[in-house]
């Protein structure tokens, strides 16, 4: 039995492992392969106590393709909302059968903490407050490969929330681990007071940190966790930071453009780049489906 719980401690090739089952998981057209018996007889309990369309709805696919029975559990309406505590909801759950859990939770360390406290099932970390977003950062590794293919000395520059962002920590360790060189740019007082443990660099002028990038991935302004009259205001974000069709059509013609989603348009993103022939945000969607598929089969499956 295996959690997924942080893509650090993952190896390079336990990533390319990874993304080669999850390449099995798509058909020639990049669309998950038809139903298949890996999970049948398990049961899958998506446990999200904080809102979700992406993670929660293709990890609810991925079970059902792999045939797994699905029971979809949110906060609001459940025994969460009397009072009744993370462990005990998880106990309760697992007495009903559950042989896979899969957390989104607003506290840092909560997937983690159900990991040690449950007993048979596996845990899969769907974000954990602003810590960590495994799945997302494999699918995000996962999409960049298909492209460029070997990621070892590409440059990639995460631009935006990164001290909001669990994604970018996630990606960060998950683009390290592959051998890419990582800048982060956006303004300082959206960027973790230390980033030395990191070892990336920093380059608030985002013209200069996109020069030669080969992947720019962008974060959403997380609005909803930042204190009122921070600086900048959205305005300003936009004017100096946001995506333009004008900043990016300076850099390569080849440059991809990634954003984990939901995107907030005209703020960190333009229309215009985020459905431009650079984006990939769709497909990072789509790959969320197929690499959720091969962790659930590797640490769930019959072999696991
Ligand atoms: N990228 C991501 O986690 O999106 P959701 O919040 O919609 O799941």
């Amino acid at each position: 039995k295996r959690h997924v719980l942080d893509v650090e401690g993952w190896s390079r090739e336990e990533i390319l492992m990874l993304m080669e089952q999850a390449r099995h998981m798509e058909d020639l057209m990049g669309r998950p392969i038809k139903k298949v018996p890996a999970l049948r007889g398990k049961l899958a309990v998506n446990l999200f106590f904080e809102n979700s369309t992406r993670t929660r709805v293709s990890f609810e696919l991925a079970e059902k393709m792999l045939s797994a029975d699905v029971v979809n559990w949110s906060s609001s309406g459940s025994s969460a909302a009397k009072g009744e505590t993370l462990r005990d909801t998880a106990w309760t759950l697992e007495a009903m059968g559950a042989d896979i859990v899969v957390i989104r939770h607003g506290a840092v360390g909560a997937a983690q903490y159900l990991a040690k406290k449950l007993k048979r099932a596996v845990v899969m970390n769907a974000g954990d407050g602003a810590h960590a977003h495994p799945t997302q950062c494999l699918l995000d590794l996962y999409t960049a490969w298909k492209h460029l293919g070997d990621l070892e000395g590409r440059k990639v520059a995460i631009v935006g929330d990164v001290e909001h962002s669990r994604v970018a920590r996630s990606d960060v360790i998950g683009f390290k681990t592959m051998g890419c060189q990582v800048v982060l740019s956006g303004p300082s007082t959206l960027m973790p007071h230390q980033i030395g443990h990191l070892n990336v660099t920093y380059e608030r002028d985002v013209r200069k940190a996109l020069e030669g990038a080969h992947v720019i991935y962008l974060l959403r302004i997380q609005r909803e966790r930042q204190r009122d009259g921070l600086f900048p205001s959205i305005d300003e974000y936009h004017r100096f930071w946001g995506a333009t069709e004008e900043l990016i059509s300076s850099f390569s013609r080849d440059v991809l453009v990634m954003h984990p989603g939901p995107i907030n348009r005209g703020v960190e993103i333009e229309s215009s780049v985020a459905d431009g022939e650079n984006s990939v945000i769709l497909e990072q969607v789509r790959s969320g489906v197929a690499v959720r598929m091969a962790l659930l089969y590797l640490c769930a499956g019959g072999a696991a």
